[in-house]
């Protein structure tokens, strides 16, 4: 027969690899990051590249964009200003509040971090509490 200590560490491996535990971790809807893509490619490509590879300007994903943002001491809210404050960089604030948090979801999305059940909010008192880590 099972133990006790063993039935549960058989229920928290079971859970973390299903997807519907992941999905609860993440930030953003999948449709949302879908609309952000879209807007992404209307309004920010042309500096920030297709893939947000940064060409010819700063990359929004990859290993210098995570160094710099996911390092612990930036919030969603952080990265969610300078979006909404200075960018598209020849029209800033141009945008729709709502459509910044979707283009932020699709940052998120190309960076590997899970999509959940909730939409990303566009309001920086929640956003602050979301603290950029590393992706999973
Ligand atoms: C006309 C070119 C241009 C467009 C269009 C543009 N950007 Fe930028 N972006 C820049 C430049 C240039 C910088 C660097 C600004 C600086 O450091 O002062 C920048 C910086 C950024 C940064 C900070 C990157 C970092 O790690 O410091 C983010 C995030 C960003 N842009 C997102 C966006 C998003 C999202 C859009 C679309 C809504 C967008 N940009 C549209 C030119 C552009």
């Amino acid at each position: 027969m099972i133990s006790g200590r063993a039935t549960w560490a058989l229920v928290a491996l079971a859970l973390s690899f299903s997807p519907s535990a992941q999905a609860q971790t993440g930030w953003y809807l999948p449709e949302q990051a879908a609309r952000g893509e879209l807007l992404y490619q209307a309004h920010c490509a042309s500096c920030h590249g297709q893939r947000l590879e940064g060409n010819p300007g700063a990359p929004l994903a990859g290993p210098a964009f995570l160094a710099r943002w996911a390092d612990g001491s930036h919030s969603v809210d952080d990265l969610f200003y300078i979006l909404r404050t200075l960018m598209p960089y020849s029209a800033p604030g141009s945008l729709e509040r709502g459509q910044y948090a979707d283009i932020t979801a699709h940052i998120l999305r190309v960076n590997g971090y899970p999509s959940g059940v909730k939409e990303l909010p566009s309001t920086g008192k929640s956003l602050r509490q979301i603290i950029l880590a590393p992706p999973p």
